[in-house]
């Protein structure tokens, strides 16, 4: 009995196990059984954002298979669209791999990324491919110069650092599909106070 049980215990972990969750920043929410729905695993509305820095950021995973192929996109504006997501997955903001289970820490340096700037709202999406269905998380986030409340800690990798594929965290060439509506209004906004501030 006591042999049983422990085998229905370890099939089910193991059953949770081929996902991956997000640890940092926070998602908006895992569920199991939601995590292969895009873009989000299920969860469709802006939550908390984290403060995420331009330079240097990360986003720390706990992944469930053995190695995965990782794509990382960015999506401006306050509460992007599923369409938003899809014109965004063209151009990824990077491409990664990692090669073992467990805590992998991904870095995501935005600072030569075409519309991240100081003070944007912004949603961070992974899609994460370990074999089977993609599986979706994100993080809502303000990308700022500086990060105060940024958790560099959290950074940890159980395994080798995950490698970059391409274009591995610069800006795409073709960047502007990535800008939704909601980003280009930002961004507009923020060069018209440039300007103001200039004259
Ligand atoms: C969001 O932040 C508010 C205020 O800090 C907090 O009360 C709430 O629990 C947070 N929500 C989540 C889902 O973390
Ligand atoms: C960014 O999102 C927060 C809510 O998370 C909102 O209060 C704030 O107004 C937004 N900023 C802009 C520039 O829209």
């Amino acid at each position: 009995m006591k042999i049983l049980q422990l085998a229905t215990a370890l099939l089910c972990s193991s059953a949770a196990m081929a996902h991956y969750t997000l640890d940092y920043p926070t998602s908006r929410g895992f569920s199991d059984d939601n995590e292969p729905q895009a873009p989000c695993g299920g969860f469709n509305s802006a939550a908390n954002r984290t403060q995420f820095p331009l330079t240097k950021g990360f986003l720390q995973i706990k992944s469930g298979h053995v190695s995965a192929d990782i794509k990382v996109n960015v999506v401006y504006g306050n509460n992007p669209t599923a369409a938003d997501f899809t014109s965004a997955g063209a151009t990824p903001a990077s491409s990664l791999s990692i090669k073992n289970p467990g805590d992998s820490c991904l870095p995501l340096d935005l600072s030569t990324f075409k519309g991240a700037a100081d003070n944007t709202n912004a949603t961070i999406q992974i899609i994460y491919n370990g074999g089977d269905s993609p599986l979706y998380q994100c993080a809502d986030v303000i990308l700022v110069s500086s990060a105060p409340t940024f958790d560099t800690s959290k950074c940890k990798n159980v395994g080798a650092a995950p490698s970059a594929t391409s274009p591995g965290g610069t800006a795409p060439t073709n960047a502007g599909s990535l800008v939704s509506m909601n980003g280009v209004k930002t961004a507009a906004a923020v060069l018209i106070l440039a300007v103001v501030f200039a004259l």
